[in-house]
């Protein structure tokens, strides 16, 4: 499977993330429950990656419902809908794709379930093949601000496993790239679940794009150095503001850039903008369990009865963010301006 989730014959196929790189294996969802199950356990995600196959899973809930009355599908469907957004609060294209496919719901007269399956179906293909052409995008507005040679340092996974296909701020990596920059790129791990180490390193290398993994406490020591010329990162949520939510450590890395004079640049689709947070503190934070903090791949690190917390994803503040890369353009500051204004740039297309 090329891509982190196809759409196959009625069911949903997804590259199960949890057990990459050393495993491939493929979990096929029939229900909203699975796809809700699989969103939960990270099978699938990712912020772009999350709300497709959310998308998918309210084609699932309409599916196997099993009533044809329309007010009773609807309530099934709105049911679905709550399941899917409480599985992880912090991506809000989560929320995003969710609202798009009630409002297909709501929108189309349907006359009996498959009516609705159908229009549901078809809107799911549309969040999908928009995201793909948005990322490409991003990736072209991205790679233009990127010198040859620079050596870039990346965080998590924003790649295709994280999309529907060719990923944000590993999109932009990937354009310049493909654009012979001679580029360089270094693969933060990623602790607690090591995205950077098991996902990104997995992409880099099927890209054939020159990297190094390093320990995530590396960073500092390398930009001390004068290794690192960019932090391009992906993000969860965007503020109003362009206060980021990202993996938990980005916070860390921009302080870091600012205190090395790095530019730090924030991938996102204008999906992930969310224009109802006015800054960070409206953002919800997802906290995760915390034996993923005291056992790495299921074998424990710690002793047994140590607390830990698990904090998924921080903010960071816009203040430390050079820019912030669209679909319809580069956002710089003020972010409460430029975010507004790609966003009506790409309304009025
Ligand atoms: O917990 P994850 O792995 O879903 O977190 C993913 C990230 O933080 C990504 O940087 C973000 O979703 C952008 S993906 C294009």
């Amino acid at each position: 499977m090329d891509r982190a989730l196809v759409w196959d014959r009625g069911t949903l196929k997804l590259l199960d993330q949890s057990v990459l790189p050393h495993q491939t294996r493929v979990v096929a969802c029939a229900t909203a429950d699975e796809v809700a199950d699989a969103i939960r356990t990270m099978k699938v995600r990712g912020a772009p990656a999350i709300g497709a196959a959310a998308a998918y899973g309210l084609v699932l809930a309409a599916q196997t419902a099993a009533t044809a009355d329309p007010p009773m599908l609807r309530a099934h469907l709105d049911t679905a809908a709550q399941m899917l957004l409480g599985t992880r609060p912090t991506a809000v294209n989560l929320r995003w794709a969710v609202e798009r496919m009630l409002a297909v719901a709501g929108r189309v007269a349907w006359r009996s379930g498959g009516d609705l399956v159908e229009a549901l179906l078809a809107e799911a293909q549309r969040i999908c093949e928009q995201d793909v052409r948005t990322n490409r995008a991003i990736g072209a507005n991205g790679a233009a601000l990127i010198r040859p040679g620079e050596r870039i340092l990346t965080y998590c996974n924003t790649g295709s496993l994280a999309t529907v296909d060719y990923g944000t701020a590993l999109g932009i990596i990937r354009a310049a790239h493909e654009q012979g920059k001679r580029i360089q790129v270094f693969v933060s791990e990623t602790r607690p679940l090591l995205q950077g180490a098991r996902l990104t390193a997995w992409e880099v290398l099927r890209y054939g794009i020159p990297a190094t993994l390093i320990a995530d406490n590396a960073a500092a020591w390398l930009m001390r150095q004068g290794l690192i010329d960019r932090v391009v990162v992906g993000a969860d949520r965007v503020a109003a503001n362009g206060d980021t939510a990202n993996k938990i450590g980005t916070y860390g890395l921009a302080v870091l850039a600012r205190a090395h004079e790095i530019p730090f640049l924030v991938a996102a689709p204008l999906s992930t903008v969310d224009f109802r947070a006015p800054d960070g503190s409206a953002i919800p934070i997802e906290e995760r369990p915390p034996e993923e903090v005291t056992h790495v791949a299921g074998v424990p690190v710690a002793p047994e009865g140590i607390a830990a917390a698990n904090p998924a994803f921080d903010i960071t503040p816009h203040h430390l963010i050079t820019a912030i890369v669209t679909e319809a353009g580069v956002a710089t500051p003020p972010y409460t301006r430029s975010l507004l204004d790609l966003s009506a740039t790409r309304a009025g297309r």
